[in-house]
């Protein structure tokens, strides 16, 4: 059975834009002098402002339609990309869609509260509950599916970041995506970096490699908490996921974890990322994000200074770029980046 045939009993929608460009960045290459850094395009994935959510939902709604669901509740930040992305999804498909979003980053403002993800949250019909805490949000799911029963509907309740061994699909079918990209002659990477929060994507990129029989050095960059704990998510999802494509148990993996670039913590811009967002967009045109993406190129171009004559480096993109909006105090100030 080839790699590809594993997928197709897992009920699927189209909803992303996919084969997603993998692109060189050569002027950011210049700059740092070292390694050659590319990216993989998955803020491209299309729906909604892409992300990597897009890959997941595929698998995660086709699941949830096959059981004949009709509304989809999940949880994620105030600027959560999932919550949004989510939401898109569902109106594309036709559910309802309900957020709960716990205040989890320390910080207010017209902009956070009302602008980036949670505006775009409102306008694809979602229906939002902003609540105080984790605690909160628990009680509130329990509230949401009580009213679902109420008025007769089914609903299904996916974890923050869509991250199930259903949702991991998602990414294990994009490592074999990035495969056949590489055998199409872009070139082999020497280690990929990945913002990590919920694990969903490492985890399913960890497997497709592993189906693809690629020994891929991966870098999960820890944005929402510590290294250690992450990888506890980590190796349970990994396993999960690996029961659902009838991968060995026990293969090591080629993963490392690192929360260096973590800063204050999740949701609060480090001076690094907020760098790495001013150094991409004003030599490359390329935006990424201050709560994820900023941060896994602040670890990308430390070490790849750090260590200059290895071989070619991938950025892959997550997406997260409608945050920008919501923190416009950092980024509407500071310096040019290496002005041309
Ligand atoms: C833009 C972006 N990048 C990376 C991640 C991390 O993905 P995961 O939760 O699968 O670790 C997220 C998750 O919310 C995200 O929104």
């Amino acid at each position: 059975m080839g790699a590809m045939d594993r997928f197709a009993r897992f009920p699927r929608v189209l909803l992303a834009h996919l084969p997603t460009p993998l692109e060189p960045l050569a002027r950011l290459t210049a700059d740092v002098g070292g390694p050659e850094i590319w990216v993989k395009r998955d803020d491209c994935t299309g729906l909604g402002f892409g992300g990597n959510k897009t890959r997941k939902l595929e698998f995660l709604l086709g699941e949830a339609l096959a059981e004949g669901a009709d509304t989809v509740i999940t949880l994620g930040g105030v600027q959560s990309n999932h919550a949004r992305q989510t939401a898109a999804a569902a109106a594309r498909v036709g559910m309802r869609c309900e957020l709960v979003l716990p205040r989890v980053v320390p910080r207010e403002g017209d902009d956070y509260d009302e602008g980036g993800n949670l505006l775009l949250d409102r306008l694809f019909g979602a229906h939002v509950f902003v609540v105080e805490d984790e605690a909160a949000a628990a009680r509130e799911v329990q509230v949401r599916l009580a009213a679902a029963e109420e008025r007769g509907a089914k609903a299904v309740v996916h974890p923050p970041g869509g991250s199930t061994p259903t949702g991991a699909l998602g990414y294990a079918l994009a490592a074999l995506e990035l495969c056949s990209q590489i055998e199409a002659g872009a070139p082999s990477f020497e280690r990929i970096y990945v913002a990590a929060s919920t694990a969903g994507t490492l985890a399913g990129l960890a497997c497709g490699f592993e189906l693809a029989g690629r020994e891929q050095p991966l870098t999960g960059v820890c944005v929402a908490g510590s290294a250690a704990s992450l990888r506890g998510d980590f190796l349970r999802l990994a396993g999960e996921t690996r029961a659902l494509l009838d991968l060995p148990a026990d293969s090591p993996d080629n993963v490392t974890l690192t929360d260096a670039y973590l800063g204050a913590g999740y949701g609060i811009p480090s001076p690094a990322s907020l760098d790495a967002i001013r150094q991409l967009a004003q030599r490359e045109g390329l935006l990424i994000d201050p709560v994820y993406t900023g941060k896994a190129v602040a670890a990308l171009l430390d070490e790849s200074a750090a260590r200059p004559g290895i071989g070619p480096l991938l950025f892959w993109h997550t997406g997260g770029t409608p945050a920008l909006f919501a923190y416009r105090d950092e980024l509407a100030t500071g310096p040019r980046s290496g002005a041309s």
